[in-house]
Formats: structure tokens, sequence, C-alpha cells
């Protein structure tokens, strides 16, 4: 069975939280496409929203991972494009519904703000939720 691909990627902030994301992903049976940052030092978040940006637009996966501090940043950042949603996450019930009703395709996390475990929380709940569609559909539509 072929493996879907899934991209991660942060700044400093997420360097150790994107470690772990990214192990979490690999157990969950994902193949992983880590874009960075490979280090501690000081990096900017949009250089690695944009990376991610790109590789949803190059079809080198549907969905990702971005982390910074707080995810804000980050996030605001990838959702410059028209076709990231990016939603950030600090519960799963946020995670939920940003599946279910936003079709969101990144999840954004907060190093410095969630604790690793609601973070791998998150995640799992972000990738084992389907879209509803519907009148979702209807609205994702109207801004992508
Ligand atoms: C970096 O210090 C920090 O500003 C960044 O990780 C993020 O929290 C921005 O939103």
């Amino acid at each position: 069975m072929v493996k879907e691909t899934m991209l991660i990627a942060s700044d400093h902030a997420g360097f150790e939280m994107k470690a772990v994301i990214g192990v979490r992903l690999i157990d969950l049976g994902f193949k992983v496409l880590d874009l960075g940052t490979n280090k501690t030092g000081s990096v900017d978040y949009p250089d690695f929203a944009e990376a991610v940006a790109l590789a949803l637009l190059e079809g080198k996966a549907s969905r990702g991972v971005l982390i910074c501090g707080t995810g804000i940043g980050i996030s605001i950042a990838a959702n410059r494009h028209r076709h990231v949603r990016a939603a950030l996450c600090h519960s799963a019930t946020d995670a939920r519904f940003a599946r279910a009703h936003n079709d969101a395709n990144v999840l954004a996390l907060g190093a410095r703000t969630t604790g690793i475990e609601i973070a791998l929380d998150c995640l799992s709940i972000f990738m084992g939720t389907p879209f509803e569609g519907g009148r979702h559909q209807r609205r994702v539509k109207q801004y992508s």
C-alpha cells in the first residue's frame, strides 16, 4: 500500500515539537517530508510556511503540519496562499472541526503554547477526521 506523504516544517521555536510530530506520523503509517528547519538557530517562520505552501501546490502532498512558537505567525503566513487552509489548533476539538467543517489542509501548532500531548492529540484527530462537505463545501469554495 502506498503511504500518504505528510509535510512538516517549523521555525526554531517549533524544531523540537516537529521532531516528535514526525516520529508520530511515521508511527501512524505516513511518509514524512521534512522541509526544515533542521537546526535550533533562529530562522524566519514565513520561509517555512512558504515551503509547505509550495510543496502543496506542486502536489508533493495534500496535507501538512506547521509549527512556530505560537502557531500564529506561521499560520497567518501560510494562509496568504489561496490553496492553503491552515488551522491553528489548541485542542482535539479544534482539530476535529478544522477538518470536518473547514477542510483544513495544514495543522498549525504552537510549541510554546500547546503541550506535546495535546499537540499529538490534535495531530491524530486532524489525520483521522474527514471533511463533511455539503454546506461546508459551499463555504470553503467561497474563499478558495
Ligand atoms: C519566534 O521567536 C516566534 O516569534 C515565532 O516562533 C512565532 O511564535 C511567531 O508567530
